[in-house]
């Protein structure tokens, strides 16, 4: 299989001092940014719109002045598209090795999953350095809540409905679409497919592990060919390109095939896959 990576990612680097000896964009963010964690909400928290969330942030002690400067909350909607929500809070909030704040969810926050992309700058002399964004787990927001006598609480939301709280999104697999092959394709045998990858900028999807080609005949689908193994850092927009070479005994032209994506999560331990439409394949 011919395999290559086209990889094309916007950032604006819109500070660098002389003092930060580091040789790419990548190796800035990552002597600022590693080692912050946003600790809570907790994907098993479930909060009622109006109430507080305890938003944490954690750091591995260095000698990197940090403040907390914003908190923005996202929701995950049923597409799995994340959405801006809201600038919940703003200010300075300094950062030693752990920083709680306590931030309304507001009122009007409709059932469903959210986040918070929290915004962490570095100080360096005094001056705003390079800053870094952190997402906390998806948590439940429900629009009430009722605790009876027996103090048991139920929510306005089934917490299990699917349709408001996706199990695969709280593993942080959201916010990526697989744009090209698109559903209903034709691609012909050896012909080069571009396996056009979007990921939204909010995304908590990581790197991409792997890819595949299922056919889709009757049973179960089948994995028929494995196009690509390794680890590669996903940028927003992202380009795959296969020579598509089935192997002769999984070659049906009344199957429909798809690609299948494999990619870490930044939710550690979680992974997710996402797939193409389905495409048919010609001779
Ligand atoms: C709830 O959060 C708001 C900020 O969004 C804050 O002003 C208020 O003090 C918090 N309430 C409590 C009880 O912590």
């Amino acid at each position: 299989m011919k395999f290559s990576i086209a990889a094309a990612s916007v950032f604006a680097l819109t500070f660098l001092s002389a003092a930060v000896k580091a040789d790419s964009y990548t190796d800035i963010i990552a002597e600022f940014c590693d080692g912050l964690e946003v600790t809570t909400p907790l994907d098993t928290d479930v909060l009622v719109s109006g109430s507080n969330a305890t938003v944490t942030v954690t750091r591995v002690a260095n000698d990197h002045e940090k403040t907390i400067t914003g908190l923005d909350l996202y929701s995950v909607d049923s597409e799995g598209t994340p959405k801006y929500i809201k600038n919940t809070w703003a200010g300075q909030y300094n950062l030693q090795t752990s920083a709680s704040i306590s931030d309304q969810i507001p009122q009007d926050t409709a059932a469903g999953l959210y986040y918070y992309r929290v915004w962490v700058t570095n100080m360096i002399d005094g001056q705003h350095g390079p800053d870094c964004i952190k997402t906390s787990r998806t948590f439940k927001v429900a629009t009430d809540s009722h605790t009876n006598e027996a103090g048991f609480t139920s929510y306005a939301q089934s917490l299990d409905d699917v349709s408001y709280y996706k199990p695969e999104f709280a593993k942080g697999c959201f916010g990526l679409t697989v744009k090209s092959p698109a559903e209903g394709e034709t691609q012909k045998q050896n012909s080069h497919v571009a396996i056009v990858l979007q990921r939204d900028s909010a995304s908590q999807t990581d790197a991409l592990t792997k890819v595949e080609v299922y056919r889709a005949l009757e049973g179960p689908d089948k994995m028929v060919d494995t196009i690509w193994v390794g680890k590669e850092a996903l940028a927003n927009a992202f380009t795959i390109k296969d020579q598509l070479r089935i192997p002769s005994d999984n070659f049906e032209p009344d199957a429909v095939y798809y690609y299948k994506i494999d990619v870490t999560s930044q939710v550690k331990g979680e992974t997710c896959s996402f797939q193409s439409g389905a495409f048919k394949i010609t001779a």
